[in-house]
């Protein structure tokens, strides 16, 4: 009798955690969505991973428009989202940032939600085409260059938002980080571990930060966690086949890690709170601004001649 219960009880205790890490209630739930059809709506890292199933699931809108180095892996599927279209962009490099953003202005006229979502998570240290640490110059600094040249694009408009993908891993950064180091393109004092982390901290700071240089705007800013999720990101760490049930237990599917995403994506403005960072669909909390961050990229974005 007791060993019923014991099992019984350990069976609904290892369900309800699977479906918490799911993203509970949230994914399951239908909520409430803006009109999508006069959207246009542009993926960093659209071509993979959290990225593609967030285009997806966008797919009502106008135009998706998914941006990466590859669209190999997911063209033969394109063919059924004919609202979605790539264009190529490569985030190591500022100077081909300023192409895209160039291209992005001269096929679409207008941009209504922004989703930074491309990501990389190095295992050793590496630099980018103008040699900022690489994590931090494709994680933050290409998509900072990115918004900033694209805020033109955004109109002045009730259901405008500009999404940054962040990570629950901003909470591993060192308690105090000198982002001068990386703008100055210094040696780098803190272990690989750390650094992705740092550059996800860095996209929470620039969420509070666009949200305050556009307060006196209708354009709203959010960022995210969106869970522990069975990408290419994660499978680099390549994890013993005898671990896989842990894996799958532990992990969403990209289809579960787009959820958050899409709920920022489409919820009406007035339901979200501006500059917040979100884990499974609920407002966690607003980092307070890092407006010297913010500054000194935009002066340094300046000194390089990328912005005015
Ligand atoms: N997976 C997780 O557990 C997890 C957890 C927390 C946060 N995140 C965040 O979620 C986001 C998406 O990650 P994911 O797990 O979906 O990873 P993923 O499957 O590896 O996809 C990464 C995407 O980023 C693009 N990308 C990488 N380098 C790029 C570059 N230089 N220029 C342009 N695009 C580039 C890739 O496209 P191309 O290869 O075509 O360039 C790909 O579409 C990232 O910001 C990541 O930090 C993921």
């Amino acid at each position: 009798m007791y060993k019923i219960l014991a099992l019984s009880l350990g069976s609904i205790t290892l369900i309800a955690g699977k479906l918490k890490i799911m993203g509970g209630i949230n994914y399951f739930k239908t909520h409430e969505e803006i009109i999508l059809d006069d959207k246009t709506i542009l993926i960093t890292g659209g071509t993979d991973g959290i990225g593609w199933e967030t285009a997806k699931k966008l797919s009502k809108a106008k135009n998706v428009i998914i941006a990466g180095r590859n669209v190999e892996r997911i063209r033969s599927q394109l063919i059924n989202y004919k609202n979605i279209k790539y264009m190529y962009l490569d985030l190591n490099d500022l100077d081909k940032v300023q192409v895209f953003c160039q291209e992005f202005k001269n096929t679409y006229e207008k941009l209504d939600i922004l989703i930074n979502n491309a990501g990389i998570y190095n295992l050793e240290l590496k630099f980018t085409q103008q040699g900022f640490e690489q994590n931090f110059g494709v994680n933050y600094l290409s998509p900072f260059l990115l918004t900033y040249n694209l805020l033109d694009c955004i109109p002045n408009e009730q259901e405008s938002r500009i999404i940054f993908v962040a990570s629950r891993a901003h909470a591993n950064s060192p308690s105090q980080v000198d982002f001068n180091i990386y703008l100055n393109r210094q040696p780098i004092p803190y272990p690989w571990y750390k650094i992705y982390a740092i550059s996800k901290l860095a996209n929470i700071y620039q969420t509070s930060s666009f949200a305050n240089h556009l307060k006196s705007t209708k354009i709203k800013v959010y960022t995210l966690h969106p869970g522990l999720v069975s990408t290419n990101m994660l499978n680099q760490f390549y994890f013993s086949s005898l671990l896989a049930p842990f894996i799958w237990y532990f992990t969403k599917t990209p289809d579960q890690g787009s959820v958050t995403s899409k709920f920022l994506a489409t919820q009406p403005n007035q339901n979200l709170k501006n500059g917040y960072y979100y884990t499974d669909c609920f407002p966690k909390y607003r980092k307070e601004d890092n407006n010297i961050l913010f500054e000194n990229t935009t002066k340094l974005l300046q000194k390089l001649g990328y912005i005015k």
